[in-house]
């Protein structure tokens, strides 16, 4: 029995693996998934749609006081994300969106919105939250961490099928470029760069079946709760 509420923080690069083992890992101990790379997308897809440029940051900041961004079920139990009320679940994973995200995850003002809304979304939930900067700002308190990583020509074969499902017919050099390019701007903006917390537990993916990922996250998560609720 968990007396408080558990906080499961996981982060890493692109494609490494992070939303695929955080839903299993939620759905495995029935805790709250919380994909903060959804959220960035949504609103990268808002501004997209809207032209908006990316330098105004007035027109940002009122674009963000008029966005509103929910997780939701669909009859059939999947993930959903809505976007004013608008199901923009199969829009935020095309590669328009991909090319824009990281520069605007980088805006200071941007980040601060959905931090907010990730601190209200996550309130008295068990949850698993997924990210960049989950570890070192979101939680910093979590009580466990993920570091998760993947090579370079693992991780581009995994978005490229992913994007091919879709129907997105991308080369996988455009997939790698993208992905080179978002892990260079995520770890070293100056806003909450994606790094690893010394506190976070290291997991390579590259050899992993989704299984295997999720279980050791799960069979990790275990162990922790037993021991909190030792003490
Ligand atoms: O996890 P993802 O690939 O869907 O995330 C999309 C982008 O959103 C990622 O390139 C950087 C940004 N992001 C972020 O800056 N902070 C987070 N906590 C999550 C995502």
């Amino acid at each position: 029995m968990i007396m408080k509420k558990f906080v499961v923080a996981i982060d890493g690069t692109a494609a490494s693996g992070k939303s695929t083992t955080a839903r299993g890992v939620a759905k495995a101990l029935g805790f709250f998934y919380l994909d903060t790379g959804a959220m960035y997308r949504a609103v990268t897809y808002k501004i997209i749609q809207e032209k908006l440029d990316i330098k105004d940051i007035p027109a940002l900041k009122e674009l963000l006081n008029r966005t509103t961004i929910e997780f939701r079920k669909s009859n059939d139990n999947k993930n959903l994300i809505s976007l004013d009320n608008n199901d923009v679940t199969r829009q935020i994973r095309m590669h328009e969106v991909d090319a824009m995200v990281s520069p605007v995850s980088a805006i200071p003002e941007i980040r601060e919105k959905m931090v907010e809304e990730q601190h209200r979304i996550a309130q008295d939930k068990n949850i698993v939250v997924e990210g960049r900067d989950i570890g070192s700002v979101v939680f910093p308190d979590a009580d466990i961490k993920f570091y998760l990583d993947c090579s370079m020509d693992q991780r581009a074969l995994r978005r490229g099928k992913e994007l091919h499902r879709k129907g997105d017919e991308i080369s996988s050099q455009s997939i790698k470029d993208n992905l080179v390019r978002r892990d260079q701007i995520d770890s070293n903006r100056q806003t909450s760069p994606l790094k690893q917390m010394p506190d976070a537990i290291y997991l390579d993916t590259t050899n992993l079946t989704i299984n295997e990922e999720i279980q050791f996250v799960v069979d990790a998560v275990k162990n922790k709760i037993a021991i909190q609720n030792i003490k």
